[in-house]
């Protein structure tokens, strides 16, 4: 049914326990593509030519052109008001898990700037760090503290970690990508093997750890906050039947159409900058 915020805004604040759980849309107002709405990538690409472990077998260069490309975009943009607003409130809040689909970085900027805001008005859960010299120092260390304690469960991993393709080994990887060649490509610092970005392709298994805990987090919620996600693409999509199953309700914040509309208790129309901000405020 279509609802009202402050309805949404009540069931959230009354929660012991809340699940969030993100997708591309919440990154829109960011400036960063969506894969199915107008505009999106998968209406210019085509998935099997870049997002499959054959398509990284049979052309590396241009699956990591393409990865590279997407890494650039990212790097021009910042968090939104969606991201800030839900890292304050996992901050200020107990038994919150925020669940992503998303490879960007934006969930993580974002807390680092509602660690610093809460900071400066004094309202950052202290006790974090203790004892150090330079207060500027202990306070840096204390907003980075707050915002790695709030980052989310990455369903398809990050685009910005790597992993090789021979030892197996995952690192976090910023670099500028040279695609120019298969011999620039980046390589693992251990083995030498061939590095690919560390997410999930399709026709590949999610991280068991991320799934479990993602879906063991939306069993135990009475209600799960979905933010901008069409609900196409399984497993991931399935984590709201969790919450259903077990009795919670199910908040769906989206201007578009979803998997979820039929499903859903309160329904609220709108992007995730314009209605997430108010909602949680409320809550
Ligand atoms: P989709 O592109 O399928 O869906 C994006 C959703 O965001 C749609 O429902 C849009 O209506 C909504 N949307 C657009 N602008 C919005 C805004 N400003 N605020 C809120 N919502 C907005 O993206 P995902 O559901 O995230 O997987 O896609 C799921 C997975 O499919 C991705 O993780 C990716 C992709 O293939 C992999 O790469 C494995």
């Amino acid at each position: 049914m279509d609802g009202s915020v402050p309805q949404a805004s009540t069931w959230l604040a009354a929660a012991q326990r809340v699940v969030i759980f993100t997708g591309a849309g919440v990154s829109a107002e960011s400036g960063v593509p969506t894969f199915r709405g107008p505009g999106g990538l998968w209406k210019t690409f085509r998935p099997e030519q870049l997002a499959t472990p054959e398509a990284f077998a049979r052309d590396p260069r241009l699956v990591w052109e393409w990865y590279g490309w997407r890494r650039g975009l990212l790097a021009a943009c910042r968090p939104n008001l969606a991201h800030v607003a839900i890292a304050r409130w996992l901050l200020v809040r107990e038994g919150v898990t925020l669940v992503t689909q998303n490879v960007d970085d934006l969930h993580e900027r974002g807390a680092a700037e509602a660690a610093l805001g809460l900071a400066r008005e004094g309202r950052l859960p202290s006790g974090i760090v203790g004892g150090a010299g330079d207060e500027d120092e202990a306070r840096l260390l204390e907003v980075r503290a707050a915002a790695d304690r709030v980052a989310p469960i990455r369903l398809h991993g990050s685009i910005f970690h790597v992993r090789c393709t021979r030892c197996g080994i995952r690192v976090p990887h910023q670099g500028r990508i040279d695609a120019s060649s298969e011999a620039t490509l980046p390589r693992c610092a251990s083995c030498g093997g061939l590095l690919r970005p560390d997410v999930v392709w399709f026709g590949e298994a999610l991280p068991q750890g991320a799934l479990g805990a993602a879906f063991g987090a939306a069993a135990a919620a009475e209600v799960c906050l979905v933010v901008g996600t069409a609900g196409a693409v399984h497993p991931a999509a399935a984590l709201v039947d969790e919450t259903r199953g077990a009795g919670g309700r199910v908040i769906v914040v989206d201007p578009g159409e979803t998997a979820y509309d039929d499903v859903a208790d309160v329904r609220l129309w709108g992007t995730a900058g314009e209605v997430v901000p108010g909602l949680l405020r409320g809550a």
